[in-house]
């Protein structure tokens, strides 16, 4: 088992429903630790660098313009594991799909509206934080 980082997003339809206490909640007690968080409001062109990998499929600006829409809480989660672990505490990324007790079954409204990212490898996780976050932002 190896401790990882990993970058989270909780998404405007979480900050909307007064839910990101709610979504830490279960993210802690899956024994995931944040360590580092902010609330912002991403501009368009921070959402269109997040997502670039996404640019070519035909939700990429209804994904832009939701992400943009309201205030989301950026966050880095750590622990044993972390990139996996946390995906599987999400569910899949359609709600319709998710397992039950995970942040999307219990939250997420539709496959846009789906209240929580997570970084998908190690890779991505190392690009995603430091879109967001430098070093002194991150306390373990
Ligand atoms: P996320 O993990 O943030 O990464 C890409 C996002 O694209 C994904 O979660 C979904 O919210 C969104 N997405 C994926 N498929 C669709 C779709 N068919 N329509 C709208 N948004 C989508």
């Amino acid at each position: 088992m190896a401790l990882q980082r990993t970058f989270s997003i909780l998404k405007p339809d979480a900050t909307a429903r007064n839910l990101t206490g709610a979504v830490n909640a279960v993210i802690e007690k899956a024994g995931l630790r944040i360590v580092a968080q902010k609330r912002i409001h991403m501009t368009t062109h921070q959402a269109q660098t997040f997502y670039a990998v996404h640019k070519e499929r035909p939700f990429f600006g209804e994904l832009v313009e939701f992400m943009t829409s309201g205030p989301v809480v950026v966050q880095v989660l750590e622990g044993e594991n972390a990139i996996t672990h946390y995906r599987d505490v999400m569910g899949a990324t359609n709600p319709a799909n998710a397992a039950e007790g995970t942040i999307r079954k219990l939250f997420a409204k539709s496959v846009g509206e789906n209240t929580a990212h997570g970084s998908d490898s190690a890779e991505n996780a190392a690009i995603e934080i430091a879109q967001f976050f430098s070093g002194n932002e991150i306390v373990g």
